[in-house]
């Protein structure tokens, strides 16, 4: 109705002179413009395709991944599992280090590799061979990001400086993961532990009594690899408006701190007095100048602990969490049998509860040391308690509904067999995750220089010859 309406309109408008038109016309397409830049509706036609039949989400992205061990492989793994074509170059010989590190298998590649790198490609090339990087800069001109997490300066001495970089490849995206960022420490290495002890983590970790503590969650490597994900889709976007790339940074310092927020919100308020929370408030023990070490405390304001459950003397995770949340307050005393306690000046308020807490996970233990932690589990769920049983990795490795979401999954791999990686925890309705093996050393380096960079058969054979893509143990015998 309303098209029909503006057809009259348009139809009665009185002539215009030719020159007027031409500014109507002009202004209109300004606005027109103007309106696509600013509320996106310069998107095409909604897919009429079934939902997760129309591609995924980073189809089209092509990743020049010059990542190694941890972190670094975390981030490009994801961007792989959400549809980038990732390549990874690799130093021809042994390639990532995580390849031989933990071996399970012999003469396999690790599972420290092989659950860090599915869905990627391999390439070698030797950064420091004159073709090896005539290769490389073929392939920034074909990509769109460059992922790298190599100690401070290495980037640069193999002559991929930013600048460098920028000028081959206006468009191309430089992300990389450090151990810290500008300032002292800059030009330190650093592995996850270290990251987890200079971002925070450590110090909070563990128990008052006992020295600081890692957590065995990759919160430093992985964790900073999510960072940087994050940082390059980001890019990527505004890369939609800009044309131009721009370099990503994540520190692992930053990216622990990041997930440790939670204990800087703590420090300031010490200031303003004890942390009620933390059970060491209702023990009589003062707080010193820094957030303490708060064993199992919950984080938040709803006070938590680990209560041991049934066979715990001979399973070492026979235990669940339990969170006292305070609107189930009273269906927590009726499961237990103190049903008193929802009356009681001393219990019945949170405020009232926090000097008791030791008591109150003391008496909720007794109760759940009777049954299972998945009987408690269910039993506290129908009452809408909030609690989670300690799962080990054997039961997370067993438990079906994580292999139904896709979250655990099993891939076949030539020279391992089968094995269990995590897949993509975030799910995308319209985007299936392409959860695939990792690539064996090498694997497609053929394809890479001819599909991808366009090499001749001869000029792939000139290649070989060069040693740019081989091991040095190769180069010896070909002499
Ligand atoms: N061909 C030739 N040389 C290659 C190559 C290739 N394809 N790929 C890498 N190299 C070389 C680099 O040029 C560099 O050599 P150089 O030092 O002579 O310039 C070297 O290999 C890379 O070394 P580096 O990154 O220093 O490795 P490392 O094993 O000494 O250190 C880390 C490992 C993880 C400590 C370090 O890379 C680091 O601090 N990274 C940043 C933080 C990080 O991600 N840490 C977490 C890891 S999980």
């Amino acid at each position: 109705m309303a098209t029909q309406k503006k057809r009259n309109k348009s139809r009665t408008r009185p002539a215009l002179k030719k020159s007027a038109r031409k500014v109507v016309k002009l202004s209109s397409a300004r606005k027109a413009a103007s309106k696509k830049a600013s509320n996106g509706n310069g998107l095409p036609k909604p897919s009429t395709k079934p939902y997760g039949q129309a591609g995924l989400a980073l189809q089209g992205v092509r990743v020049l991944d010059f990542t190694h061990v941890q972190s670094g492989p975390t981030c490009t793994q994801l961007l792989a599992y959400m549809g980038a074509d990732v390549i990874k170059v690799e130093r021809p010989g042994g390639g990532d280090i995580t390849r031989g590190q933990l071996r399970d298998v012999p003469n396999a590649d690790s599972l420290y590799f092989t659950m860090l790198n599915g869905s990627k490609r391999s390439i070698t090339i030797d950064s420091k061979h004159p073709k090896g990087m005539e290769i490389l800069n073929r392939l920034i001109k074909t990509c769109d990001v460059l992922v790298e997490n190599f100690a401070p300066g290495a980037l640069d001495r193999m002559g991929l400086t930013w600048e460098y970089v920028h000028k081959t490849n206006p468009r191309m995206i430089v992300a990389s993961v450090k151990g810290f960022g500008p300032g002292p420490y800059e030009d330190c290495k650093v592995y996850e532990n270290v990251a987890q002890c200079a971002g925070g983590a450590a110090s909070t970790t563990g128990f008052r009594e006992g020295p600081p503590l890692v957590t065995g969650a990759q919160i430093g490597d992985s964790g900073t690899g999510l960072h940087l994900a994050l940082g390059i889709v980001s890019a990527l976007y505004q890369r939609i408006r800009t044309g131009r790339g721009q370099k990503v940074l994540c520190a692992m310092q930053d990216g622990v701190l990041n997930l440790a927020r939670v204990k800087l919100r703590d420090q300031q308020r010490l200031a303003h007095g004890p942390l009620t929370e933390y059970s060491q408030y209702g023990e009589g023990v003062a707080f010193g100048k820094a957030v303490p070490r708060a064993g199992n405390d919950s984080g938040g304001g709803q006070p938590g602990w680990i209560v041991k459950c049934k066979g715990w003397e001979s399973d070492p995770d026979a235990y669940l969490y339990f969170i006292t949340q305070a609107p189930v307050w009273e269906a927590i005393c009726d499961v237990i049998g103190e049903p008193t306690w929802k009356t009681d000046p001393d219990f019945a308020t949170p405020k009232a509860r926090l000097p008791r807490l030791k008591q109150i996970f003391a008496r909720i233990e007794q109760f759940t040391m009777t049954m299972t932690k998945f009987e408690a589990m269910n039993l506290f769920n129908e009452h809408d308690i909030p609690c989670g049983p300690i799962l080990s990795m054997k039961e997370i490795a067993e438990e079906q509904s994580l292999r139904a979401t896709g979250t655990v999954v099993e891939v076949d791999h030539p020279t391992r067999g089968k094995y269990l990686t995590v897949g993509n925890p975030i799910k995308l309705s319209d985007s299936p995750a392409d959860v695939r093996r990792s690539p064996l050393l090498g694997e497609h380096t053929d394809e890479i220089l001819k599909d991808v960079l366009g090499f001749k058969a001869a000029e792939i054979a000139e290649i070989k010859a060069s040693g740019a893509i081989s091991a040095p143990e190769k180069k010896e015998q070909a002499a």
